[in-house]
């Protein structure tokens, strides 16, 4: 084939396409170009070009990941100020990703999550409490309660805190300090690196909230140094664990960082999830319908127990469409790999020129509606196309909401636990209604995405189980 040109808004010299960009969403910026410019584009952020793949073929040779690895850049390179090496935003080969990573396989393994279940089911059962006493006309934001319930799941399963979130008005202040900084990071990553040296009073908060991040993390570190316990958990396995490859254990610095790379990825990511699943279900009634059948046939008015998750083939494929359309984590960054020799020139698809330090978007909630592979009716919201058995022959990586290879999400399995969990039990208690019919989906993005002024209405349909 012949090399081809890949096409793109112009832009200005120096900054680039800065000035396109919609600040407050700048993903709509993102998803708008790859309609205009099509399956590949580039862009000019924060002094550095970027291809924006967004079809099936492109995305999926990208995540060979023989020929192409996770690059930290952009936002996620400023998130590094608040977590450096942590898992999330650790550089490819860096010592210390291999490190944790190996210690916390196993403390994110089948057996330990399921171990978590009852301290899941405690904070699942206070937002039910919480919802049962609210009067059922009052509209309220699930966005905002299953940030706090997600928190709180993740902080007391992970590492022993409790946030108590529901038992206050306001959020707790970790998520306030957490939101600035995921968000300053972004505007930091597209500003050129020069305009971050500047001392203003949003870099002064931006610092403020990282060490108050940090403290907060190292306050439980602390406690649970000063109060042992047995407890299967993260932090446990952090403070004790040893690499089997090097026998070297995590320092204090690293465990802190992970601490707070779990906080961070930990209930965003899930919360946000279970907010665009609400309104999906409320937008199609024939599948809220068919979720609420199935979680009275299976769960009935008893406790939800381990058991009953492993059987709600229907509430799994409502979970997978939902990640499909509103992935929470929109877009992932790769490069050709830093580590081997390369063909020469680097293509995709056989006609697209990439540099070997190309940094490239994998638009994956794009991808994602990639009528190759989910048809004519990509852009709509159908879990039966989600059950098991099409899901299982979808072809490879054409569903990537939780990323891609060895840099894949390590929580998975206790996200989709909490996530079952909550459904089963806010369904079988509540029946729920949009607040405002004429709701239209808006998008608001920091690191995640999730729905914005989303407001429902929860009735309790018998007393509380
Ligand atoms: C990585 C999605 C829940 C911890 C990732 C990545 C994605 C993702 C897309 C890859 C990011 C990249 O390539 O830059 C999700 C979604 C979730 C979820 C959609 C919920 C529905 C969780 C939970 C935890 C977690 C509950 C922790 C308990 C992590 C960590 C990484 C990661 C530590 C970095 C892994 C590594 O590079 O070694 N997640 N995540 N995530 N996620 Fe999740």
């Amino acid at each position: 084939k012949a090399i081809k040109p890949i096409p793109g808004p112009p832009g200005l010299p120096i900054v680039g396409n800065i000035f396109d960009m919609d600040f407050v969403t700048p993903l709509k910026t993102i998803e708008g170009f790859a309609d205009q410019y099509g399956e590949i584009y580039k862009i000019k952020l924060g002094g550095r070009e970027h291809l924006v793949l967004s079809s099936y073929e492109l995305v999926h040779e990208a995540c060979d990941e023989k020929r192409f690895a996770k690059q930290v850049a952009a936002g996620l390179e400023q998130v590094r100020n608040g977590v450096g090496d942590g898992l999330f935003t650790a550089y490819t080969g860096e010592e210390n990703w291999g490190l944790a990573h190996r210690v916390l396989i196993p403390a994110f393994g089948p057996l330990t999550i399921r171990g978590m279940f009852d301290e899941m089911a405690d904070l699942a059962n206070q937002l039910a409490l919480k919802w049962a006493r609210l009067p059922s006309t009052t509209p309220l934001d699930p966005s905002d309660d299953f940030t706090r319930l997600t928190l709180d799941t993740i902080t007391l399963c992970a590492m022993g805190g409790r946030f108590n979130s529901f038992y206050t008005e306001n959020q707790h202040p970790f998520v306030d300090a957490m939101v600035n900084f995921l968000i300053e990071s972004g505007n930091r990553g597209r500003r050129l690196p020069a305009m971050n040296r500047i001392p203003t009073a949003a870099s002064e908060a931006y610092f403020k909230d990282i060490n108050f991040m940090k403290q907060v993390a190292m306050d439980l570190l602390n406690d649970r140094k000063e109060h042992p316990t047995d407890k299967k958990d993260l932090l446990n396995a952090m403070i004790h664990g040893k690499d089997p490859q090097t026998g070297k254990g995590l320092t204090d610095e690293l465990i802190v960082n992970n601490m707070i790379t779990f906080l961070i990825a930990g209930h965003e990511t899930t919360s946000g999830t279970l907010s665009f699943t609400m309104y999906n279900l409320l937008k199609n009634p024939e599948t809220y319908k068919r979720l609420q059948e199935e979680i009275d046939r299976v769960v009935g008015r008893d406790p939800v127990n381990l058991d009953h998750l492993s059987k709600l083939p229907y509430t799994n494929a409502v979970l997978r469409e939902t990640l499909r359309l509103s992935s929470p984590i929109p877009l992932i960054n790769v490069r050709p790999h830093p580590f081997d020799n390369h063909e020469d020139p680097i293509l995709l698809g056989g006609q697209y020129k990439v540099e070997p330090d190309q940094s490239m978007i994998l638009l994956i909630k794009k991808m994602h509606l990639d009528p190759k592979v989910y048809g004519a009716d990509a852009n709509e919201f159908k879990p039966e196309r989600m059950l098991d058995e099409p899901f299982n022959q979808l072809p490879p990586d054409s569903w990537k909401p939780f990323g891609n290879g060895m840099r894949a999400c390590i929580g998975r399995p206790f996200a989709w636990q909490e996530m079952l969990l909550v459904m089963a039990v806010i369904f079988q208690n509540f029946d729920f209604y949009m607040a405002d019919t004429n709701y239209q989906l808006a998008i608001k993005q920091n690191l995640t995405i999730k729905p914005k002024d989303f407001h429902i209405k929860a009735r309790l349909r018998h007393g509380l189980t």
